[in-house]
């Protein structure tokens, strides 16, 4: 396979360890801006484990130890030269479990341009804040009401929520980690049209449990087993034609 676009995130022979247990084994992959990559295995196969890499969320995990290469932009996102904190900024993650702050939806989202500095006046953040919260789809639901608390939102509106929030720090690569997976179906579809609205600004990798929902987000599909990257392809060839046989046997629903 040829790939002539520039990745903006490679991942090079990443290993990750949590003492001795070897947790992803040895996995490249690239993601691309305007597209969607779903990683998709059984439970316990690396996947989020690879996925909190791509922003050193494994880094708070004291047995945690990661070997490889990680770039963004062509820099190594773990050379001693970069600021996490930074690097988080780009690159942006939105967790299972909604996670509002215990805050009022305005300063959910006002956060990380708070601490980043980006807004110069409160004109500016009000700006900063309403374009988050209309990228994320929920500027209509919310607009009359941004001094509740983001807590007292629906499941399904508190995820955007934590998206307007990844997104308010202008992130490049936005990770997800089963994003819908605490979301009621209608919730769900929101958080999906979402995504692929999303998808034309940034880099985005999900990880999801539901072979349904990687059809009809993503437009590249890993799926991972046992620490091992078993394939990688576009989404229509590993649902339709995979070319490994544990590919097929999972995607057949023969073991998950
Ligand atoms: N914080 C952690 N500390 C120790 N081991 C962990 C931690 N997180 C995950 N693991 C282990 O790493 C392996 C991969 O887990 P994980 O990345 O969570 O898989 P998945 O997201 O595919 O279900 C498992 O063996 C799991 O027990
Ligand atoms: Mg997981």
């Amino acid at each position: 396979m040829t790939e002539t676009r520039k990745a903006k995130m490679m991942a090079k022979d990443v290993h990750v360890f949590y003492d001795t247990n070897h947790a992803v084994k040895g996995i490249s992959l690239d993601l691309h801006q305007d597209e969607v990559t779903a990683l998709i295995g059984p439970s316990g196969c690396g996947k989020s484990t690879f996925l909190r890499c791509l922003n050193r969320m494994n880094d708070t995990v004291a047995s945690c130890r990661v070997e490889g290469e990680i770039t963004l932009d062509g820099e190594n996102i773990y050379a001693p030269s970069i600021d996490v904190v930074q690097l988080r900024a780009r690159v942006g993650m939105v967790f299972q479990k909604p996670n509002p702050f215990p805050k009022s939806i305005y300063d959910n989202v006002a956060y990380g341009p708070r601490i980043h500095g980006l807004a110069q006046s409160r004109t500016d953040l009000d700006e900063i804040v309403s374009t988050a919260l209309e990228k994320a789809g929920l500027w209509n639901e919310v607009k009359d009401r941004l001094e509740s608390p983001g807590t007292a939102l629906s499941g399904g509106q508190q995820q955007r929520l934590c998206i307007a929030r990844a997104i308010a720090v202008n992130p490049e690569v936005i990770l997800m980690d089963e994003p819908c997976s605490a979301l009621d179906p209608i919730a769900t579809a929101k958080v999906e049209a979402l995504i692929d609205e999303l998808k034309g600004r940034y880099a985005i990798a999900i990880v999801t449990h539901s072979m349904q929902q990687a059809a009809r987000v993503s437009q590249k599909t890993a799926f991972f087993h046992m620490g091992d990257l078993v394939e990688i392809g576009d989404t229509t060839e590993i649902f339709t034609s995979p070319k490994q046989e544990r590919t097929r046997d999972y995607i057949t629903g023969r073991f998950g």
